[in-house]
C-alpha cells in the first residue's frame, strides 16, 4: 500500500514568541506544501530516503508506535514542495504527515486534537521548545488563533491574505532565539512580561480585524507588533530595510514573521500596490515568495 501525504507550512501574522508563554497568536496555513511518499512494507523496517528531517521522522514514529503500536514496516520519501528554506515550519509539516500517513496505512481514526496533541509531543522531543502554533497550522489549515499548546485553536478564516512575503535570506535559529528570550525574562521579568501582554492585547484585536477585513487596521497592529519585536532583540538589519522598504513602497503595514534572526517578512498591501512592494522588497535585498494564505492543512493526496 503506497499513499502520499501533503501539509501546508505557515507564517505568523501576530504575536510570535509571546505565544510561547500562555497568550494567542494569529497564524495562517500558506500554499507551499510539503510532501511525503509513504509506502507500508512487510519487514518491521523503516526506510526515510532522503530526508533533512530524519530526526522528526523517527520520533514521530516512535511516538506513533508506542501510542498504537505497529506491526508493519515503512517507507518514507519526502518530496521538496519546500525544505528548510524561508522558515515556513517544515519540521511540524513533516511531523504531522508523517503522523497522518502513518494512522491512515495503520486504519486507526484519529482525529484532528489526537494528531495535534501527538505531533505537538514529537516536536517538543526533538526541539525542547515552541508553542506548537506551526503544528496546528500544518493540521488545521486556514488562518488560526492560537493559544500555547494547543489551550485554543480556532479556525477563524479560510479566505486569502493580501500579504507579500519577502525570505530575507539568511535562515532563523528558532529554538536557539526561544531560549535567549527565555534568559531574558528571567534577567528582567516585568519587562519582557509586559511587552508579551501587549503584544497579546494586538493579537486579539488583529482577530478582529482579521474578520471584519479590516486591513488599515490591521497593518498598524502588524507594525506595532513589529515594533516590539524589535523592542525584544529579535529583528534584523535586513528585515528592517525589507520592511522599511515595503512600507515606503505602500504597504498598509510589515513585520518578520516568526522567531526572527532571519527568515520571512510579511507586509500587508492593497493589491494595486502589490508590485510596488514586492520590487521594494528585492530592491533591499529580499526574495519574493510568491504563495496563497488560508490554505487547506493536512490531507492524503
Ligand atoms: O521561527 P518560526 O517560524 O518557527 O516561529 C517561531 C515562533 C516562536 O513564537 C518564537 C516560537 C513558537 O514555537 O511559538
Amino acid at each position: 500500500m503506497k499513499i502520499e501525504v501533503s501539509a501546508p507550512g505557515k507564517l505568523v501574522l501576530l504575536g510570535e514568541h509571546a505565544v510561547v508563554y500562555n497568550r494567542p497568536c494569529l497564524v495562517s496555513a500558506v500554499s507551499k506544501r510539503l510532501r511525503l511518499k509513504m509506502e507500508k512494507i512487510k519487514r518491521k523496517l523503516f526506510q526515510i530516503e532522503r530526508s533533512d528531517k530524519k530526526g522528526f521522522v523517527k520520533t514521530a514514529l516512535k511516538n506513533f508506535s508506542d501510542k498504537y503500536g505497529l506491526d508493519f514496516g515503512v517507507k518514507i520519501k519526502t518530496q521538496n514542495g519546500f525544505s528548510l528554506q524561508y522558515g515556513l515550519g517544515s519540521s511540524a509539516a513533516v511531523t504531522v504527515s508523517v503522523l497522518k500517513g502513518l494512522a491512515e496505512l495503520a486504519k486507526i481514526k484519529m482525529d484532528k486534537r489526537e494528531l495535534f496533541n501527538l505531533a505537538y509531543q514529537t516536536v517538543l522531543d526533538v526541539q525542547g521548545v515552541g508553542s506548537g502554533f506551526d503544528v496546528a497550522a500544518a493540521i488545521y489549515g486556514g488562518t488560526i488563533y492560537f493559544k500555547t499548546a494547543g489551550k485554543v485553536i480556532k479556525k477563524i478564516t479560510d479566505f486569502n491574505l493580501p500579504i507579500v512575503v519577502g525570505y530575507s535570506g539568511i535562515k532563523a535559529d528558532t529554538p536557539t532565539l526561544v531560549r535567549r528570550l527565555a534568559k531574558e525574562k528571567r534577567k528582567h521579568p516585568q519587562i519582557i512580561g509586559k511587552i508579551f501582554t501587549e503584544i497579546e492585547g494586538l493579537v486579539k484585536e488583529g482577530k478582529e480585524a482579521l474578520l471584519k477585513k479590516d486591513w488599515p487596521k490591521l497593518g498598524k497592529l502588524m507594525d506595532t507588533n513589529q515594533k516590539l519585536l524589535e523592542n525584544l532583540g529579535v529583528s534584523t538589519e535586513k528585515l528592517q530595510r525589507m520592511i522599511g522598504e515595503a512600507r515606503k513602497a505602500g504597504a498598509i503595514g510589515a513585520k518578520l514573521s516568526g522567531a526572527g534572526g532571519g527568515d520571512c517578512m510579511i507586509a500587508l498591501v492593497d493589491e494595486k500596490d502589490r508590485t510596488d512592494v514586492e520590487k521594494a522588497t528585492r530592491k533591499a535585498g529580499g526574495e519574493i515568495v510568491k504563495l496563497n494564505f488560508s490554505a487547506e492543512g493536512v490531507k492524503l493526496e
